[in-house]
């Protein structure tokens, strides 16, 4: 077995480890997938401006976030079904984030629970809520990740509906999957796959009773369970009743310009994500890296930002902090450590971001994550 020398190698491990509709659900985005792309090639247009002679002998890749020290400046990404890429996936992420010094966000849309995975980790990290058109499934989400302990509730704003995830239709994705005649020749050549699954509890969403009552027979797309279930008729004024709900830190994710970012601070937000979910919402959104800038001057220190999408490298991850981000989210990264080899799989891609961080930050003569600023890169168009 070839070293796993990057998230790309771990990538193409994955994508052996998992049947072809699972792995395109993962990498797949909405439309052309030009947003999904464009987060990626955003990062290629920064270069560095290193210092030399610089003491870099010992490095600091630590942050803050919410109060809470990191160790390495990332988050675990809400992400839904995870645990169909292994089973208990969801507990197995947390636990790889606890031991590597980052943090995970439990999604809504998980298989495994809201209490499953606190369970699973010392302390837990932060909730993902999608708002439900039923307000009572929506109030019991909150309060059941208040009483598990969760940190922060971080509420993702840029699915009024599903993104329109076209190798998803092709493939015939269901919750839970099934087996057709289109997947059945591949489901016998990833058969290390299915033999995972059947020692799974469940290969739904686990936070739902409807969800969880689904059988093959009836198993629904997740365009279809989800636009039957979110709200699309959410505005600013339904975070007045979310703070009532809970007193704790608020993170809005999913925000893509500076007018959005002045009303979340406007309206008591602790945090919040700049993102177009990874490109899989509204194809055609800028990169994220590229409306970083505006956001983090409109917020001018009133909340902490977060940088999410296209992030692969450590070096991604040292721009986006020098562009004003505090901490990077990763979704797809550590999904490929999952697919390819559970927990270990991970850490393992936890462990490569923070060579990497540590390894350009002594290249580029900045001991310090937090002593990071755009003097020490070049931006698009500007003169070497
Ligand atoms: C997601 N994402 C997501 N976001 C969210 O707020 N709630 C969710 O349930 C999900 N589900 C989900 C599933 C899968 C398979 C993926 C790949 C992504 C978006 C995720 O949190 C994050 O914004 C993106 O993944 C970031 O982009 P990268 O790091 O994947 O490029």
């Amino acid at each position: 077995m070839p070293k796993t020398a990057n998230i790309e190698d771990l990538r193409q491990r994955a994508r052996r480890r998992i049947p072809r509709f699972l792995f395109d659900f993962v990498e797949g985005g909405a439309d052309d997938e030009f947003t999904v792309r464009a987060n990626r090639e955003a990062f290629g247009r920064h270069a560095f401006r290193a210092r030399s002679l610089v003491d870099v002998s010992t490095r600091d890749l630590s942050t803050t976030l919410l109060g809470q020290r990191l160790e390495l400046p990332l988050i675990l990404g809400p992400v839904g079904l995870a645990g169909l890429l292994a089973p208990g996936g969801e507990r197995l992420a947390a636990r790889a984030a606890v031991k590597k010094g980052a943090l995970f966000t439990l999604s809504t849309m998980s298989v495994c629970t809201i209490e499953e995975v606190a369970a699973a980790v010392p302390a837990p990290g932060w909730f993902q809520l999608y708002i439900w058109k039923d307000r009572g499934i929506t109030r019991s989400l909150v309060e059941r990740a208040k009483a598990a302990g969760y940190t922060a509730l971080c509420v993702t704003v840029d699915v009024p509906d599903m993104g329109n995830r076209e190798r998803d239709v092709r493939n015939g994705f269901t919750v839970p999957p099934r087996l057709t005649v289109a997947n059945a020749f591949d489901l016998l050549l990833h058969l290390g796959w299915v033999l995972r699954m059947t020692r799974s509890p469940r290969a739904t969403f686990g936070n739902f009773e409807d969800s969880k009552a689904l059988t093959r027979r009836d198993a629904v797309s997740v365009a279809a369970y989800t636009s039957r279930q979110f709200d699309a008729s959410i505005t600013w004024a339904d975070l007045q009743w979310l703070r009532e709900l809970w007193p704790g830190p608020l993170v809005l994710k999913g925000i893509s310009c500076a007018e959005d970012a002045r009303r979340a601070v406007e309206h008591g937000v602790q945090a919040l994500v700049v993102s177009n979910h990874g490109g899989r919402q509204l194809d055609g959104l800028p990169a994220a890296l590229d409306v970083l800038p505006e956001i983090v001057d409109a917020v001018g220190g009133r909340a902490e930002v977060i940088l999410d999408g296209g992030v692969r490298r450590g070096s991604d991850v040292v721009k986006a902090i020098a562009l004003g981000a505090r901490a990077c989210m990763i979704g797809r990264p550590y999904l490929y450590g999952l697919a390819a080899d559970g927990q270990a799989g991970v850490e393992l891609a936890l462990e490569l971001f923070r060579k990497e961080i540590d390894r350009t930050l002594t290249l580029l003569g900045c001991p310090r994550l937090d002593q990071l600023d755009a003097s020490y890169l070049r931006g698009p168009g500007e003169a070497p």
